[in-house]
């Protein structure tokens, strides 16, 4: 389908989800996409991809939960979300009827929460794809978040992939020495594809109180701060596993920054922080991306993925570190 008002062909495929354009929201930076509405045609998107249900209602962690940084933003929210049932009875619904894949995000804190969830949601319609997001702590193994070990990775993709149609996608956390081998162990679990990435830890502290600056005293970082190293593993997991679909994630605002995310190899781009500064900034970056696209005499993304020359392969996981 071409850009409305232009020659351009912005579709693309994610293995077999087909979006209509590259661009998607962050999870948990759009809810289910209702406030959102207010301000724009959700089915200007390529997809919405929402906040990380878990199986009971968490309420979050206590305020305050969200600091700003230089640019960048820390959140502690602590996955507050209403539950997959009221989810699915409440929220969902709206969603679904607004012409806009919907890829669910779901959470949990052992591999059997992360397989029920999908018993849950299996049989849902209007569900498009899953983001498995273990970028938690895995409370059966000392709080050792599942995206940092090859085997919890592996296993939570495993549970999910056997039970559901619908592709999976692994949303992983940059807090590890070689992304590579986490992204390949899920791959090798049936995932169709790898979100990165999701915040990077962090931690800023409120110098006249001696305190940190959230309750939880370490949270999230994203925004623009995190752009490069989402590039980077982007990049790396690109070069490490070729044809996988990508969707970056981390600091994107701009069209220029979505073609920057689809050259080191991306096959999509989401959107999160920099939507709570302009609201509109996911369907400007889309109507953005059809002028660079034309400007630069491109008709499609096609020639575009993973465009970047050189740089290093991606396996040497802190090469160009100093
Ligand atoms: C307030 C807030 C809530 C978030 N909640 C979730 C979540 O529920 N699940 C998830 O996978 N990622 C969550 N994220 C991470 C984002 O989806 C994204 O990976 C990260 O913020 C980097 O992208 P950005 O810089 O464009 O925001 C959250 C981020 C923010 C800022």
């Amino acid at each position: 389908m071409n850009a409305p008002g232009s020659d351009v062909d912005l579709t693309v495929a994610l293995g077999p989800l087909r979006l209509r354009n590259p661009i998607v929201t962050a999870s948990g930076c759009f809810a289910s996409g209702k406030e959102m509405a207010r301000f724009f045609d959700l089915s200007s998107l390529g997809a919405v991809v929402t906040k990380s249900v878990t199986l009971e209602p968490r309420a979050g962690l206590p305020p305050p939960r969200m600091a700003e940084t230089a640019s960048g933003m820390l959140n502690a929210i602590g996955l507050q979300n209403p539950g997959v049932d009221v989810w699915v009875e409440r929220d969902l619904p709206w969603l679904v009827g607004r012409d806009v894949p919907v890829i669910a995000s779901i959470a949990g804190r052992t591999t059997d929460e992360y397989a029920l969830l999908a018993k849950r949601l299996r049989d849902v319609p209007g569900i498009a794809a899953l983001e498995v997001n273990i970028s938690c702590p895995n409370v059966e193994d000392r709080g050792i978040v599942f995206a940092c070990r090859t085997g919890a990775t592996s296993e939570v993709i495993t549970a999910v992939t056997s039970i559901v149609d619908v592709p999976v996608f692994a949303k992983l956390t940059p807090d590890v020495t070689d992304i590579t081998s986490i992204a390949a162990a899920a791959v090798d679990a049936g995932a169709t594809g790898i979100s990165l990435i999701n915040t990077l830890l962090g931690m800023a502290i409120d110098i006249e109180a001696r305190r940190p600056a959230l309750a939880a005293g370490t949270g999230g970082l994203s925004g623009p701060a995190i752009k490069p190293v989402a590039v980077r593993a982007v990049h790396q997991v690109h070069r490490a596993l070729g044809d996988t679909p990508i969707i970056g994630v981390g600091g994107a605002r701009t069209a220029e920054d979505v073609v920057e995310f689809i050259m080191a190899g991306a096959s999509a781009v989401a959107i999160g922080t920099a939507t709570f500064a302009d609201p509109c900034a996911v369907p400007r970056a889309v109507d953005g991306l059809a002028d660079w696209l034309e400007r630069h005499g491109e008709r499609s993304l096609a020639g575009l993925r993973g465009a970047v020359t050189a740089g290093s392969s991606g396996t040497a996981s802190q090469r160009g570190r100093t």
